[in-house]
């Protein structure tokens, strides 16, 4: 049929098997969606003589990726092979050679956004990636169109599935960490290289592109801070529990309504904590000062309680803070197989409609304008912290820990303090919570506990998300 919709994959992996087994089941029901037919045309893999499920019919196979980039018959090319070298020279080529593009490669867009956009705008095509975040929730299009009436002021999101996965299993059911991450991986909803969901690069990844689109900044490899879950001990997760909390990797963007002061807190608690407001912003003529936020992903102690703590498994759920609409809450399946082929079918019903043209066209998005953000350092992001130190069971410890947390102007909240074994004498946990710091305060008075000689071991801290 002439106004048939060609698709090409290239990549037909984990995310690219389920795409093939949406296009191939179900015809009719993205005929009647999309208002025209969706053919597959081309699959690209690097081993054609692998079983695949569904099987893909040989004429269809090849594995050269110019074979979709340069096929007449296809207008749209799906990139699901991942990492950034074969998948940007595969997305470049198919926009230059006058092809949509549909990717789940948050890695790419963090990493070449701004390029891969402009080759779009100058071919005029659309670039659609749905599946890129937070797998079958629809985050992209809630930040980007849903919520249009908004500025977005902060986003506290679980974006690894694998991580969140892994932090489940451990803590329900005792798997170690190695089962676990081996069980993630089986299940298909880990990157190839593992290592990216587990240091928390796949959730800085994808918090750059909720950042491109909620604040206009493109945030560069370096300026999403990140720690992942690979150096989490166990013991932590069960002193967390113990006090009251769930570990999470979450990933926070934070703005702050003044220069001064942003963080997971409100006016009441600032003066709780006892540190002053920053002092209002000079009245100024325009243009407007650069609003700065905050980006990093790291553990997060969070309340039993707390909406983000109960996201178990591969789930990720995304906590977006509008200016108008106030606080909504997205979540659903964020990793494997059918949840991100859901995504990546829905861009390609977008495209057969053509509204994901007009969307791409009129988003903007890294093309380099001034948007009025700027990414700064987490140092005055402000916090409880969760602090653990191994110290020798000594008098005065507690009080030069203390000491040095209050020569930073930042008090206790509790401490937990195990009786030694009876054999004992070794080093032993010694677990605070503090009261509301900046970030950079509180990692200064880290900087002097570290050098107190009862203090045995390096400190292991978390910010508390309450
Ligand atoms: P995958 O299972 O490893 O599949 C990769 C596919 O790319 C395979 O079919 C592989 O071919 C093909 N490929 C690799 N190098 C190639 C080359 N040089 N030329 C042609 N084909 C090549 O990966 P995946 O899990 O589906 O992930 C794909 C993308 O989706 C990545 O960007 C990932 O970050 C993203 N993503 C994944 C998930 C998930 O849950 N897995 C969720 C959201 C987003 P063979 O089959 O012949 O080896
Ligand atoms: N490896 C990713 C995750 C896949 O575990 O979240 C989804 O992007």
């Amino acid at each position: 049929m002439s106004d048939t919709l060609g698709i090409a994959l290239v990549g037909c992996g984990t995310v690219g098997g389920g795409v093939a087994d949406i296009l191939l089941r179900h015809r009719d029901r993205l005929a009647a969606r999309a208002g025209r037919p969706l053919a597959l045309r081309k699959v690209v893999v690097r081993d054609p003589a692998k079983p695949r499920d569904p099987a893909i019919p040989r004429h269809l196979l090849s594995t050269d990726p110019r074979a979709a980039t340069h096929d007449p018959d296809v207008q749209v090319v799906v990139e699901l092979v991942g990492g950034t070298t074969v998948a940007k020279a595969v997305v470049l080529d198919a926009l230059a050679a006058g092809k949509h593009v549909v990717t789940a490669n948050k890695a790419l867009l963090a990493a070449a956004g701004a390029e891969v956009f402009a080759a779009a705008r100058a071919a005029g095509r659309a670039v659609c990636f749905e599946a890129a975040v937070a797998g079958g929730v629809p985050i992209i299009r809630a930040l980007g169109e849903s919520l249009a009436a908004n500025q977005v002021t902060a986003i506290q999101a679980i974006l690894n599935g694998t991580s969140n996965f892994i932090l489940t299993a451990m803590d329900e059911r005792g798997l170690t960490y190695a089962a676990a991450l081996a069980e993630a991986q089986r299940l298909g909803y880990a990157e190839a290289d593992p290592t990216l969901d587990v240091d928390g690069s796949d959730a800085a990844h994808k918090l750059a592109v909720l950042a491109q689109i909620a604040f206009g900044v493109a945030a560069g490899p370096h300026e999403v801070e990140r720690q992942g879950i690979d150096a989490l001990d166990p013991m932590d997760i069960r002193f967390a529990d113990e006090l009251g909390y769930t570990i999470k990797l979450l990933a926070e963007a934070w703005t702050g309504p003044d220069e001064g002061e942003r963080g997971r807190h409100g006016e009441g608690e600032k003066e709780r904590a006892g540190l002053s407001s920053s002092p209002p912003l000079p009245l100024s003529p325009s243009p407007p000062p650069t609003r700065r936020v905050a980006l990093h992903v790291a553990p997060v102690l969070l309340r039993h309680t707390d909406l983000l703590a109960q996201v178990r498994g591969a789930y990720n759920a995304v906590l977006v803070h509008g200016d108008v609409v106030g606080e909504t809450l997205y979540q659903g399946p964020g990793a494997g197989r059918g949840p991100t082929a859901s995504s990546v079918v829905a861009d390609l019903i977008d495209l057969a409609v053509g509204r994901a043209q007009r969307t791409f066209a009129a988003a903007r998005l890294w093309s380099g304008a001034d948007s009025g953000f700027a990414v700064e350092p987490t140092e005055r992001v402000r916090s409880r912290f969760y602090l653990r130190l191994l110290v020798a069971d000594r008098p005065g410890v507690l009080a030069d820990v203390s000491r040095a947390l209050a020569d930073e102007g930042i008090s206790i909240s509790s401490v937990v303090q195990h009786e030694a074994a009876e054999d004992g004498g070794g080093p032993v946990p010694l677990v605070i919570v503090t009261h509301y710091a900046p970030t950079g305060r509180f990692k200064a008075a880290l900087a002097k506990i570290g050098r107190l000689p009862a203090v045995a071991a390096p400190a292991v801290f978390y910010s508390m998300g309450d």
